[in-house]
């Protein structure tokens, strides 16, 4: 059975355990004779060096393909490219615009091209790796295991990134406050739902209460790609919800501030924080390479 990874709800905490301990792990020996495909049908800075950097470390080669290269259902539908990379690639590695897309490619290419998902509109799962990698190596000495109990604040426009980071949260046993107006907060949908979850989820629109006693405080963009129209009203919206000194001084003393990046400074994050002591953003961009290699290693595992 071809393993993809497109979501962290697919996972069971142990799998999920088991890839952030791979992650760590460097072996030229897993992707010795791969060739893995790299598509990006959006911007990338950090998933496509990451992504590059941890092939390498595995042994394998990439070919990169943007969004006007590939044309995914402008110069040819999502399942004939799926039909083409399968011949000769055996992962695909996409950032995607629609989430549905990898299910089309999935079935078109009967599970002979493994998939990870390099984020789409519903969820960032190789992010929200680096994510649980960074907190481990802060508050529970790089032990993903040690999370259980931790709370983890997020302030902003419930994100792809929001949703794949509380599902890994919850799945290791912390707490997570979601903390949006009430249109930004965790939409319906049937992937990566944390609700789905069992574990300490809290949904509000507070700011005091989702901060209270918090450990880590975490917040994304609050106009993702794609909703560049809706700018102006989405800054006068989330403008309360700013990460700054003034929202960190209501989460617990020293706790850790988080930012996938980009980061807009001076809209949901001030330079102050981010540039500041409790700022571990740097951190986080280095295991986004640390979690590539969890990703891959975990779909090669099965071939081995
Ligand atoms: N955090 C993140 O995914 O960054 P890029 O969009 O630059 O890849
Ligand atoms: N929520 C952001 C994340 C960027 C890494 C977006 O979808 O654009």
């Amino acid at each position: 059975m071809t393993r993809h990874f497109i979501t962290i709800d697919a996972l069971s905490r142990e799998q999920l355990v088991a890839i952030c301990a791979a992650a760590r792990e460097v072996d030229a020996s897993v992707l010795e004779h791969d060739e893995i495909a790299l598509v990006f049908e959006r911007p990338s800075l950090r998933t496509r060096a990451a992504a590059a950097t941890a092939v390498h470390d595995l042994g394998g080669r990439v070919t990169f393909f943007g969004d006007d290269e590939i044309g995914l259902d402008s110069r040819e539908s999502a399942e004939d490219i799926g039909r083409t990379l399968a011949q000769m690639y055996s992962v695909a590695a996409m950032r995607l615009r629609r989430h549905a897309d990898f299910e089309r490619i999935r079935r078109a290419t009967q599970d002979s091209l493994a998939l990870i998902n390099l984020m789409s509109e519903r969820a960032h799962p190789t992010q929200a790796l680096a994510d649980v990698l960074t907190i481990a190596d802060y508050l529970a000495d790089g032990d993903v295991t040690g999370l259980a109990g931790v709370r983890v604040a997020y302030l902003g426009d419930v994100t792809n990134v929001a949703r794949s980071l509380a599902v890994a949260l919850l799945l290791l046993g912390a707490s997570v406050s979601l903390a949006a107006p009430a249109p930004y907060q965790l939409a319906d949908s049937a992937v990566e739902d944390p609700r789905a979850i069992s574990g300490e989820l809290t949904l509000t629109e507070s700011i005091p209460e989702a901060l209270e006693g918090a450990d880590v405080v975490y917040t994304d963009t609050w106009i993702s790609m794609g909703l560049e129209a809706e700018a102006a009203r989405r800054r006068q919206d989330l403008g309360a919800f700013q990460v700054n000194d003034a929202t960190l001084a209501l989460a617990s003393p020293g706790a850790i501030v988080m930012h996938c990046l980009p980061a807009h400074r001076g809209e949901e994050i001030t330079d102050d924080v981010l540039d500041g002591p409790q700022s571990v953003v740097w951190r986080q961009v280095f295991h986004r390479r640390s979690a590539m290699r969890g990703a891959l290693r975990w779909i090669k595992e099965e071939d081995q």
